[in-house]
């Protein structure tokens, strides 16, 4: 019997020993994890990123902004960020200036992006790494250097997102068909001409719409160059031209135009809670201010266009490349196609789940 207790005894220090040495074998990883955390952070401390962003006042592009300069805090990296005043040529000298100055990586969302090409000049003839976002140069551009990254999202995706929202709205509510002639009549607010997002969304959305079953009628578009208040005036000017009455969607190539548009519905009585005086108006981003609307019943639905994995897998690339690393999904995080793209997948916001992204 007494053998027994101390064989057990035995045992069960065998086994005290064996669990001890895997919780400190999972402590020393931990800490291996921490040091190589630390050792990466003080790697990118002398990683020094120069970046153009095309203007300051566009709400979208300050949120992948804000995003990039949190990413390199994380990253330890020092980020120049200057405002490129929508003029490509103060952002061309913004460019030499950062390379004379001697940064490490360039990251740059054009102001023209079929004016990309000299802009990768500079950055090949410096041996520099550079980073487009949101702005999609030319796939012979995107080819003529191997230092050149894209960082995006598909615009398609967006304006089918979109246009999935008026279609199952219309599915949901046969009176918003107002004349009840089986075709949505509908205006379309376009961002900047010669963008992707504005040209693709604008194609996509209607597509959409079309594949669901509808048949469209464009009663008028034109561009507010994703701008609320330039969208205002123009709302203005469909409505005076087309009659209030016989608008039965509005369709916005991202959300600072949707806000734009109902503003002017608003002051027209619309969209502001009585059912029989709406219009669905639809936009993309998912900005605070577009959720907001969701919010108060004034704006149908958008899309995430997601600037936070904009903004880091462009700072991470930048970094990266700065360093000499190849970029990869193990080096960046992110899938990376053709070895130059990463993109971003865009998810649609709807009534039922618009607060999960409310920050
Ligand atoms: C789009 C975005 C717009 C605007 C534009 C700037 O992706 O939806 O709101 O920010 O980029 O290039």
């Amino acid at each position: 019997m007494k053998k027994i207790a101390v064989l057990l005894l035995a045992v069960l220090m065998m086994a005290s020993t064996v669990v001890g040495c895997s919780n400190s074998q999972t402590d020393s990883k931990a800490a291996l994890a921490e040091v190589k955390t630390e050792k990466n952070k003080a790697d990118a401390s002398d990683v020094n990123v120069g970046v153009c962003i095309y203007k300051f006042d566009d709400t979208f592009m300050t949120g992948v902004r804000n995003n990039m300069s949190a990413q390199a805090e994380t990253l330890g990296a020092k980020l120049d960020i200057v405002d490129s005043q929508n003029k490509q040529p103060t952002q061309n000298e913004q460019v030499d200036t950062f390379i004379t100055k001697g940064v490490n990586a360039l990251a740059v969302n054009p102001v023209d992006r079929t004016a990309a090409a000299p802009l990768v000049e500079k950055a090949k003839a410096a041996g520099l790494p550079i980073v487009f976002l949101n702005r999609e140069p030319e796939a012979n551009v995107m080819k003529s250097y191997d230092k050149v990254w894209y960082v995006g999202a598909k615009a398609e995706e967006s304006g089918t997102m979109s246009g999935e929202l008026i279609a199952d709205y219309f599915k949901a509510n046969k009176s918003a068909d107002k004349n009840g002639d089986g075709i949505i009549q509908y205006v379309m607010l376009q961002g900047e001409p010669g963008h992707q997002d504005a040209t693709l969304r604008t194609m996509y959305s209607v597509k959409a719409i079309e594949d669901a079953g509808f048949k469209t009628q464009k009663l008028a578009a034109d561009t507010a160059m994703w701008d609320k208040v330039k969208a205002t005036d123009l709302m203005n000017t469909f409505i005076s031209s087309q009659g209030l009455d016989k608008i039965e969607a509005v369709l916005a190539n991202n959300d600072d135009m949707a806000l734009g548009a109902i503003e002017a519905l608003k002051a027209q009585g619309y969209n502001k809670g009585d059912k029989s005086k709406y219009i669905p108006v639809v936009g993309v981003d998912a900005t605070a201010p577009a959720l907001s609307a969701m919010a108060e019943g004034s704006m149908l639905g958008t899309v995430l266009n997601d600037g936070e994995n904009q903004g880091k897998a462009t700072v991470n690339i930048a970094v990266a490349a700065a360093q000499g690393k190849e970029i990869n999904k193990e080096t960046i995080g992110y899938d990376v196609k053709d070895g130059k793209y990463v993109w971003i997948p865009y998810v649609k916001v709807t009534a039922e789940n618009y607060k999960q992204f409310q920050k």
